[in-house]
């Protein structure tokens, strides 16, 4: 099977708890590979297109807050099945809900500082890629 590549954030919170190596190193132990990567701080114009789906929902402004709140590192990472194998190690998107053993359930106990975002389909992640890297 060719590989798959997805879209991947550590979120501010990642960077702000110095959790970048940790994280990064979950990803890299479990065989996936870095095609790209950038530490940047982004505007809320970058935000809402990111999250162009949720701009309208009740939880978007604080999120949005979060998200431009300080650097973040952008990842396209790369494997058989990325995107499923990515959101399996990030676990359930509230922290304090999550599994132990996958990043937010031992890490996070939060549904907003959750500290990593992974594309949620191959549609997904080619739009995210693009925003992100445009041109990879
Ligand atoms: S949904 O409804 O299933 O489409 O949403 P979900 O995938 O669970 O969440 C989408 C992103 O929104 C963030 N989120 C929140 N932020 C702040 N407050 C609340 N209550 C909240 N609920 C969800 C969540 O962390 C997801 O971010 P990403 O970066 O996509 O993981």
């Amino acid at each position: 099977m060719t590989d798959q590549r997805t879209l991947v954030l550590l979120k501010p919170d990642t960077v702000r708890r110095g959790l970048v190596g940790e994280v990064l190193g979950r990803f890299e132990a479990k065989g996936l590979s870095i095609v790209a990567m950038q530490q940047r701080t982004i505007d809320g114009e970058l935000a809402d297109q990111h999250y162009a789906e949720h701009v309208e929902r009740d939880f978007y402004p604080p999120l949005r807050t979060f998200v431009t709140s300080g650097p973040l590192v952008a990842l396209v990472l790369a494997g058989e099945e990325a995107i499923e194998v990515v959101r399996a190690l990030n676990g359930a998107t509230d922290g304090r809900k999550a599994a132990p053993g996958t990043i937010r359930g031992d890490l996070s106990v939060s549904n907003r500082e959750n500290l990593v975002h992974g594309s949620d389909s191959p549609e997904s992640a080619e739009r995210e890629i693009g925003i992100w890297f445009p041109g990879l």
